[in-house]
């Protein structure tokens, strides 16, 4: 990994706590390839773990207290006890890492305090899930540290994933579906996971870009429109409220052929019809888009990609200018396919370009945001990475 980080927070731990750590762990960020406001309403995804992760060096203490440092610019340490963790305490980026704990000790695992130092190299704000490598690392560390097991079995990831959730959902605040840290998780080198929130399944589908003379980048737009947080919950609780209004577990039971039946026009106001058209045409793209990696279609999963990010931004809505920049200009310089990636409202944009065309490609996207007076994008090319594991 970037080698870096993990004997940094090592040696980290060493300066903080004065002891070697019981261990250093990381897990990943990720892109989603397609599949995006799916995972929420029993859908499809298709994400890849990123080479970027977050490592965590952490021990076990004989009391109950978290003493969590930060080496990013600007983060203090935080101190809490494990049985003041709250919706409110310790609140910041401490939440994420406290709440794991917590939902650990919820879930009735035998956890207690920690010393725990942590890094990251998986940008924040960009949309490639920082908060899930977070989170996974996290867990991953208390696992280890504890000795609970969980990491060494696909039911106990299951379990660890299932307390980064809870952590984001109920001490955070975030309710966020899945996809992150499933991926984070269980992500693979060379392959992509298909998702399947309905039945729980994963299936991965080998993704070796480079063989087929091809690069994924990632384009962060470094915007962040700060609308994001009530619009995510805003975009969620409209599609529940149009499952109830037809009677369904969730929006998996329609098909797109039910879009047009008249008992479904009047069962939603207008815009719940244009969400509830992005999901359903959605989770078809992800199969459509299996079925062309598997073939080696590329110039459909390209045409996926834009179809994609034209119903994120017409039906679903969460797009933004700069995002859509991304992907037009992306396409006019020789790309195969681009799509915003992720939540939306800023963050980053996945372009699918042959590998000649790289350069090419991304001065365009700075030329562009340069003309618009906008900073300058972030643009790297990525690869199918590994899940959360132990390091060192
Ligand atoms: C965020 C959430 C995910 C998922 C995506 C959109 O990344 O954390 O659960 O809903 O948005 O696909």
């Amino acid at each position: 990994m970037s080698g870096g980080i993990v004997d940094q927070v090592r040696d980290a731990y060493r300066t903080e706590v004065g002891a070697d750590p019981a261990g250093v762990w990381s897990a990943p960020g990720r892109v989603n390839l397609i599949g995006e406001h799916t995972d929420y309403n029993a859908g499809l995804c298709l994400p890849i773990a990123l080479p970027h992760r977050t490592a965590v060096a952490a021990g076990a203490r004989s009391d109950d207290r978290l003493v969590l440092t930060s080496l990013a610019p600007g983060l203090e340490p935080v101190e809490v006890d494990l049985g003041e963790v709250s919706p409110t305490v310790p609140g910041g980026w401490a939440a994420y890492v406290a709440g794991v704990v917590w939902a650990l000790r919820e879930e009735g695992y035998a956890v207690r305090g920690l010393d725990l130092v942590v890094d990251s190299a998986v940008p924040v704000g960009a949309g490639l899930s920082s908060s899930a490598a977070l989170t996974c690392a996290v867990a991953a560390a208390a696992d280890g540290v504890f000795g609970l097991g969980l990491l060494d079995t696909e039911a106990g990831r299951h379990r660890l994933v299932a307390a980064a959730m809870r952590a984001e959902n109920d001490i955070v605040g975030a309710p966020t579906g899945g996809l992150d840290q499933t991926v984070a998780l269980f992500g693979r080198a060379g392959q992509a996971l298909r998702l399947d929130f309905r039945s729980g399944e994963m299936s991965a589908v080998p993704v070796d870009f480079a063989a087929a003379g091809l690069s994924l980048v990632v384009c962060d737009t470094r915007v962040s429109h700060s609308l994001a947080d009530g619009q995510y919950a805003a975009r969620r609780a409209s599609c529940e409220r149009a499952a109830a209004a037809l009677g369904l577990d969730s929006l998996r039971e329609l098909s797109p052929a039910d879009l047009g039946r008249a008992e479904v026009v009047a069962a939603l106001s207008a815009e719940e019809l244009r969400r509830v058209r992005h999901v359903v045409t959605e989770i078809r793209r992800v199969d459509a888009c299996v079925q062309a990696l598997r073939d080696g279609d590329w110039d459909e999963v390209g045409r996926l990609f834009v179809a994609s990010h034209e119903s994120l931004r017409g039906d679903y809505e969460v797009s933004c200018v700069e995002l859509d920049a991304v992907v037009s200009e992306a396409l006019a310089s020789g790309a195969l396919g681009a799509r915003m990636t992720g939540g939306g409202f800023g963050g980053s944009a996945v372009v699918l370009v042959p590998t000649e065309r790289v350069d090419q490609v991304v001065a365009a996207l700075t030329e562009r945001f340069a003309s618009e007076g906008w900073g300058a994008p972030d643009c790297f090319v990525v690869t199918a990475s590994e899940a959360a594991r132990r390091d060192r």
